[in-house]
């Protein structure tokens, strides 16, 4: 017989009869005559409580039904008298599909993140982790909705890549020579070193310049040896790229897309962002209505810099104008100064990529990044060097070799466009949406220095 998932069980209006359920055993309580089991199979966060009467076919097996075991009961949904839940199965009949060894090592009382992460393979058992993956799921759905009804056009950028765009050498080498590849690269697969991509930006703009507006979802690889809360080596991005677009229309969209995000989670996942506000983050419901609600503060590099030097706050690095924003600036911003989700643009260009428009000024590209608070940067973009001179006047700033930008460059030379566009961490918007605070906890199987386990 087909089976119901448990959230459309529950969901019920009124009672029905002959329905089967297929899922884990979180709790067994046997009592004189009658046993409650209490079921989950992922699909929501609250379980379905069965009551199987002694003698009821199959329940020879109950004694096996322990915590993680599999099960089908089929049964009737009757009214609960028990407070809390609306619903509750009474069993006609019971099966044991996959006994639980005792070892089974999530048990009811709460267990560490940290502890949690040592067993990946079974965390999303959790509720923790059932809701943070639901949630990632519907929010990934949420993404496309976005773009699609805003007509972007979905780019699958590649995965290897012969370009490093952020200019940072933090890339992961592909290679099928054995030995040292940088050696020989014209032996190797591809005749040339290539890598796992840290963006697919320079791609989705090519896109851009003939779709008009585009966006990329997949992952990308960092080989950036931090090993903090908010680095993964593996983590999903989210590149929108628009023509005919400059710096304000950018950091609208930007803006725009974060608030969707949160509107969609309150509105869809509103069981699981209950549990997030119970157990992880408090104030998240308000954080998210606020993100929702207000304009978002836009704030120049320069005048960023001087909020923070008068700030007399005791930073672990010091501030001065050319320097990078370090998490700690980003932090005392977005949380501490503006109590708000801050955007900064227009930075010195030596600390930005050579693909960001130089501004009139001639000391400042036109880059935005979006803090937000507890994570710090969520975006980074900017309106793109679209003059071909001064893009190989930015290739040579930058000590770049402008022959292996030559058909980025051919962009330039046919039909160019203003054009802009950024990227945003999938994982540290979840974080942000989730109130969890380690991007290991957010991502199914994470990648961080020292751990490919699963
Ligand atoms: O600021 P980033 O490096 O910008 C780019 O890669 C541009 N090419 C994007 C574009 O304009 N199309 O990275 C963009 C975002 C960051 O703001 C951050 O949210 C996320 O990607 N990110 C990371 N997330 C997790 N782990 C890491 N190691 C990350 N590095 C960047
Ligand atoms: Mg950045």
């Amino acid at each position: 017989m087909k089976h119901t998932l448990i959230k459309h069980i529950l969901a019920a209006t009124q009672p029905r009869e002959s329905v089967t359920v297929k899922g884990w055993i979180r709790t067994r309580r046997d009592s004189k005559g009658f046993s409650f089991l209490e079921l989950n199979d992922g699909s929501c966060l609250a379980n379905l409580q069965a009551i199987v009467d002694a003698g009821t076919p199959g329940s020879e097996a109950l004694p096996h039904l322990t915590t993680g075991a599999s099960v089908v009961v089929e049964g009737n949904i009757v009214p609960s008298p028990a407070p809390g839940q609306k619903w509750e199965l009474r069993a006609t009949r019971i099966e044991l599909i996959g006994p639980a060894d005792t070892t089974y090592p999530l048990q009811k009382k709460g267990h560490t993140m940290e502890f949690l992460r040592t067993i990946a393979h079974l965390r999303p058992r959790s509720n923790l982790f059932g809701a943070v993956f639901r949630t990632r799921s519907k929010l990934a759905f949420a993404v496309h909705d976005f773009f699609q009804s805003r007509d972007f056009v979905y780019v699958h950028t590649p995965i290897i890549t012969a370009s490093d765009c952020e200019g940072a050498g933090e890339m992961f080498r592909v290679t099928t020579l054995k030995g040292k590849p940088e050696e020989k690269p014209e032996a190797d697969f591809f005749g040339k070193p290539t890598f796992l991509t840290v963006s697919g930006q320079l791609e989705a703009e090519t896109f851009a310049c003939a779709l008009s507006n585009v966006y990329t979802f997949g992952p990308t690889f960092r080989a950036e040896n931090s090993n903090t809360a908010r680095h993964a080596a593996e983590f999903w991005m989210i590149e929108p790229e628009m023509a005919f677009c400059d710096l304000k229309g950018d950091m609208d969209l930007g803006e725009e897309f974060i608030k969707a995000m949160a509107r969609y989670a309150l509105e869809h996942c509103a069981e699981d962002v209950a549990f997030f506000c119970k157990f992880v983050d408090k104030g998240l419901n308000e954080r998210l209505k606020f993100v929702v609600e207000r304009p978002f503060v836009r704030v120049p590099y320069t005048e960023a810099v001087e909020i923070l030097n008068k700030s007399g706050k005791q930073f672990e690095f010091p501030v001065s104008y050319g320097q990078n924003l370090q998490s700690e600036h980003e932090r005392f911003l977005t949380e501490e100064h503006f109590k708000s989700p801050t955007t900064v643009f227009n930075y010195p260009r030596e600390i930005k990529p050579f693909y960001m428009r130089l501004n009139d000024d001639a000391k400042t590209v036109t880059a935005m990044d979006v803090l937000v608070p507890g994570i710090g940067e969520v975006i980074g973009g900017a309106q793109r060097e679209e003059r071909p001179g001064q893009l190989a006047e930015n290739l040579k700033f930058h000590k770049l070799n402008e022959q292996d930008y030559w058909w980025y460059s051919d962009l330039r030379k046919y039909g160019t466009v203003p054009h802009a566009g950024f990227g945003l961490g999938f994982e540290r918007l979840l974080m942000f949406l989730t109130g969890v605070s380690n991007i290991r906890d957010v991502i199914p199987f994470a990648r961080t220095p020292g751990n490919a386990e699963f």
